[in-house]
């Protein structure tokens, strides 16, 4: 099988607390792949490893066949990142955004223009116009930070959390797009909480919780390795946390 993402041991600390313990990720090529975990499972500090934005304190990776320890500046070159704080410049606009990445990019400027201009049209952020992203509302900079990502055509897209705080229409638009950008051949790894969407456009899951990996294959593999649960979120439960809680104990509230 062809990994578009490999991890061995990959191992993250903080001083003396190790976020990340030791996870083999197995990520196809073509899959759309869900990264599942609680709230402080590893899941932002992986993909920080996995893109360079930290140095992992133990383990290797390969990402799209290229040790990105030995060689940043080529997976950087193939690979689309929506970090958890979105990393955009205030004080640009949204074309003048991705004018900027595309020159990043070498891109030429009739491609940087034409798909500048698709990415935009699809993600409803031409009528933003002149306004600078310091004044654009929390989806609107998700949705920019998204045509950031992909404007250089990237071949793998790792989304941190993409359908958080957008609105119904622009959560299906983007589940259409990441669909057909996995339909033409990309890789995506994302993590979400939104279990619905993940069941619904996953290929593969991956379930991490205190920092290690508890599950990895498909739906169907990880149904049949629990013996049961007919939806992702019973099984992402019995994985990582036994009997959801209940408020019982916050009779005063
Ligand atoms: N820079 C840091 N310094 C110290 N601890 C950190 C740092 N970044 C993350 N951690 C810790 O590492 C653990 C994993 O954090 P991480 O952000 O990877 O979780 P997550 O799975 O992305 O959670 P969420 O679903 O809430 O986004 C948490 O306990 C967090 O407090
Ligand atoms: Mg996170």
């Amino acid at each position: 099988m062809d990994l578009a993402v490999e991890t061995h041991e990959l191992t993250r600390d903080f001083g003396s607390f190790r976020a990340v313990d030791g996870i083999d990720l197995a990520v196809p090529a073509g899959s759309l792949y869900g990264f599942l975990g609680p709230n402080g499972a590893g899941k932002s500090t992986t993909i920080k490893c996995l893109t360079g934005l930290l140095k992992p304190s133990a383990g290797s990776m390969r990402i799209l066949g290229i040790d990105p320890l030995a060689d940043p500046v080529s997976v950087k070159r193939r690979v689309g990142v929506v970090p958890e704080d979105l990393a955009l410049f205030d004080r640009l606009t949204a074309q003048e955004t991705l004018t900027f990445i595309a020159q990043v990019h070498s891109l030429d400027a009739a491609t940087a223009r034409s798909r500048s201009s698709d990415l935009l049209e699809v993600m409803d952020l031409k009528t933003a116009g002149t306004t600078l992203v310091t004044d654009f509302s929390h989806g609107m900079r998700k949705k920019l930070s998204l045509a950031a990502a992909l404007l250089p055509a990237p071949r793998l897209l790792f989304l941190d959390e993409p359908f958080e705080g957008i609105d119904a229409m622009a959560s299906r638009q983007m589940k259409d797009l990441l669909l057909s950008f996995v339909g033409r051949g990309g890789t995506i790894f994302l993590t979400s909480h939104i279990l619905e969407i993940v069941e619904r456009l996953s290929t593969h899951i991956g379930v991490i919780a205190n920092g290690r990996m508890v599950a990895q294959g498909t739906i169907a593999e990880l149904h049949a390795g629990a013996g049961g649960g007919s939806t992702l979120e019973e099984l992402f439960i019995g994985l990582v946390g036994g009997e959801a809680r209940t408020p019982a104990a916050l009779d005063w509230i």
